[in-house]
């Protein structure tokens, strides 16, 4: 699959608690109304591979820690089995596509770890799903804001249990994300109320969609 389908594919990514859930629907709705079909997934996650798969990764664990190789190709799994089963068929009917997470998690999130990103991506060519976003609108926050926003009614999963350290550098990953693809990427401010952060979403993703038209 090459992005010559005629479909447009949005991801969405940011810090656990950086709003994207609330805003990946949000642009969903808006995009809908607009008369696209839209389809809305999530990463890891949508197919029952990628559930499970979920269910696994954000287990906490005790007594034992995942490798870096490991926790990124067991992510990488769950996107093999949702690109081929519903991103891209989605795609190819022209559809937009808007994830809540893709690649770009796999390239911070374990990167973070030490798992360095052509590795990453070398394995996305292997697996047959290079098949970039068009577009990727990263809500950047500081670490402390993000983390006083997570729902105090549940318990830290793996990832969110990780140091702040972790996340500061998760946080710079996406800001390197931003400057090294700056045609898909672009980076916007989520400590902003969440009405004027989806308006900001849908601007740049109706400019984006509008100039694809056009080419
Ligand atoms: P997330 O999608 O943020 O769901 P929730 O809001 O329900 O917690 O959780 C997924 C977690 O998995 C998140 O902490 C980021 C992490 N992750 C990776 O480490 N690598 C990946 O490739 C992906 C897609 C996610």
């Amino acid at each position: 699959m090459t992005d010559s389908d005629s479909g447009f594919f949005i991801t969405v990514e940011g810090l656990d608690g950086s709003g994207k859930t609330t805003q990946a629907g949000l642009l969903a709705e808006a995009l809908s109304k607009e008369g696209h079909v839209v389809k809305v997934v999530r990463d890891p996650g949508t197919t029952v591979l990628g559930e499970r798969l979920r269910e696994l990764l954000l287990e906490p664990t005790s007594g034992w820690e995942l490798e870096g190789w490991a926790e990124a190709s067991l992510f990488l799994a769950a996107r093999i089995q949702l690109a081929h089963e519903v991103i891209y068929p989605a795609l190819a009917r022209g559809e937009v596509v808007v994830s809540d997470r893709y690649l770009d998690s796999n390239l911070v999130y374990q990167g973070a770890r030490g798992v360095p990103w052509d590795g990453i991506m070398a394995m996305h060519r292997i697996c047959q799903v290079e098949r970039l976003p068009d577009l990727t609108l990263i809500l950047d926050l500081p670490v402390a804001t993000a983390r006083g926003r997570r729902a105090s009614d549940l318990p830290p999963d793996r990832v969110e249990s990780e140091s702040s350290q972790y996340h500061e550098r998760v946080r710079a990953g996406y800001q390197a994300v931003a400057r090294t693809f700056p045609a898909r990427a672009v980076l916007l401010q989520a400590d902003q109320q969440p009405g004027d952060l989806a308006m900001e979403c849908q601007r740049v993703a109706r400019e984006r969609l509008a100039a694809r038209r056009s080419d």
